[in-house]
């Protein structure tokens, strides 16, 4: 039985090292999720992998129907999904692109998008537990697989999630510093949120493609960023294939 689900970002539109089995469309009473899911083996193990911005990459962060992909995720059965994201970091220790962090903190910094299972139409209003944002029995899990992968991965940071698409200014990322914030992204909320309503056992795999607004002297680059998105992509590869048979079982 399939068990875990990937959720890839940019740069993850594909799973090369995926050997897949079959796709399935999953309809959801939210619409579209942003792509079929993709089935397969990875490391020996089954897996279920959806590309968050569609398969040609065309969906940006704020439109992605975050709630059809979770459903749909929800759907096949399996209790626990790996999030990758791209994001840039904040913090001195976050600031070298290539950087893998599996976050244990998030701060919501997004608007207008549909973010919860549990609106006006629900049967009575609900509300849950968020303190801890990320599965820690699945953090754990992929600080573990860095290991074995050989690569270095940060087991702590706090995510600050954006509206985008736009990048932030130097200020905000000042402002997101006091806050707390480690690293930035666009796509880590609500998704966090909408899969820890349906119980699912959610970590990210952050990976740091450029140093955030005002912390490095040049402004961003895009080039740089698909440079570092490559090589990146690659680590976290390797890292899902070390992590997907600890999850799944021996
Ligand atoms: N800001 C927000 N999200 C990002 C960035 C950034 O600089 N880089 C990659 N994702």
């Amino acid at each position: 039985m399939t068990t875990v689900a990937i959720i890839g970002g940019s740069g993850l539109t594909k799973l090369k090292n995926l050997q897949i089995t079959r796709r399935e469309v999953i309809r959801t009473p939210y619409g579209e999720p942003s792509a079929p899911m993709v089935f397969g083996q990875l490391g020996g193990r089954e897996a279920v992998f959806l590309p968050r911005h569609g398969p040609g990459h065309t969906i940006p962060p704020h439109d992605v129907n975050y709630r059809a992909n979770i459903w749909a995720i929800k759907q096949t059965g399996v209790t626990k999904v790996i999030a990758v994201n791209a994001v840039c970091g904040i913090s001195p220790d976050f600031l070298t692109p290539g950087t893998l962090v599996i976050p244990d903190q998030i701060i919501d910094y997004t608007y207008g998008r549909a973010h919860t299972f549990f609106g006006s139409n629900h049967k009575q209003v609900t509300h849950v537990d968020f303190t801890y944002p990320y599965c820690d029995e699945l953090r754990h899990i992929l600080v573990e697989a860095a290991k074995r992968a050989k690569l270095h991965a940060r087991g702590k940071g706090t995510y600050g999630a954006t509206q985008g698409p736009r990048f932030e200014s130097a200020a905000e990322i000042l402002r997101m510093e006091r806050d707390g914030a480690d690293i930035v992204g666009m796509t880590g909320m609500p998704e966090a949120g909408l899969a820890r309503e349906f119980e699912l056992c959610y970590a990210s795999i952050s990976l740091v493609v450029n140093p955030a607004a005002g912390k490095s002297k040049e402004t961003i680059s895009l080039k740089e960023i698909e440079t570092n998105l490559e090589t990146g992509m690659a680590k976290v590869r390797s890292l899902l294939e070390q992590a997907i048979p600890l999850i799944a079982g021996a």
